[in-house]
């Protein structure tokens, strides 16, 4: 039964350019259902647009990451607009802001909010991106309340609930696995697997046993195990229950 659905994924990412369609073509079928594929800036959502064409089981999202922004970002807006107009694009994604990286902040708001507006005119979801900018994340969600998925939750429980509250859906990835991650268990715990999707974010944050390797679609099936025991339930419990939730986002 293919009941893995991976809701955020880069497979554009050079760590698959060896394997990359022999890899896409084994998971599909043995395990993995559904892949979204994040664009992080024009390139890689063009990437992911050219895989969703190539695999049925293959969507796109496309956007500009806040790590990838620059000079031109703005400038491309028009062109992810276009790209989102494509069949196989399901989402506007992966967009956000992150502290982390010396990126102007201003500049940040100000894709972000004008991505969200896009995602508004196109009535499309968004999958975003928050590290270390929970603050004004929230603000912005508050003001524009989208649809979709805040990925790889990395909040506390008072905020997933405030996320939940504003109807969209928690991200929860291999970070669940690790042996620090009291914070994201506690989340797991407290929020209802109704408004729980998975992810990997890979190539990065494979869950344990693969923790550091390179992470793919099929290894959910480790992070829907953790879950399963935080919440005492069988696994695949889990993978049904967020598949249903990762079509009803992304309306497939
Ligand atoms: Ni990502």
């Amino acid at each position: 039964m293919n009941m893995i659905f991976d809701t955020h994924a880069h497979y554009d990412d050079a760590a698959f350019d060896a394997d990359r369609d022999e890899l896409i073509a084994h998971i599909l079928g043995s395990g993995v259902c559904t892949i979204v594929n994040q664009g992080t800036d024009v390139r890689t959502s063009r990437f992911g647009l050219q895989l969703a064409e190539q695999y049925d089981g293959v969507f796109a999202a496309v956007g500009l990451h806040p790590e990838c922004l620059d000079e031109n970002s703005l400038n491309d807006i028009e062109e992810i607009r276009r790209l989102a107009k494509n069949p196989k694009a399901v989402a506007i994604g992966e967009i956000g802001l992150d502290y982390h990286y010396d990126i102007p902040r201003e500049l940040q708001k100000e894709v972000f909010v004008r991505l969200l507006a896009l995602a508004e005119e196109l009535d499309m979801p968004v999958n975003i991106h928050d590290r270390e900018a929970h603050g004004d994340t929230l603000d912005i969600l508050r003001k524009y309340r989208p649809k979709g998925i805040l990925h790889c939750f990395s909040g506390s429980v008072e905020m997933a609930r405030e996320i939940v509250g504003l109807g969209m859906y928690i991200g929860i990835g291999g970070v669940v696995t690790f042996k620090n991650a009291r914070k994201t268990v506690e989340v797991v715990r407290e929020i209802p697997l109704e408004r729980i999707v998975l992810e990997t974010d890979c190539p990065y944050l494979a869950p344990v046993p693969f923790r550091g390797k390179r992470n793919d679609s099929s290894m959910i099936s480790y992070t829907a195990q953790r879950i399963a025991e935080i919440k005492g339930i069988t696994a695949e419990e889990v993978l049904n229950t967020t598949k249903t939730n990762a079509e009803r986002v992304y309306n497939l």
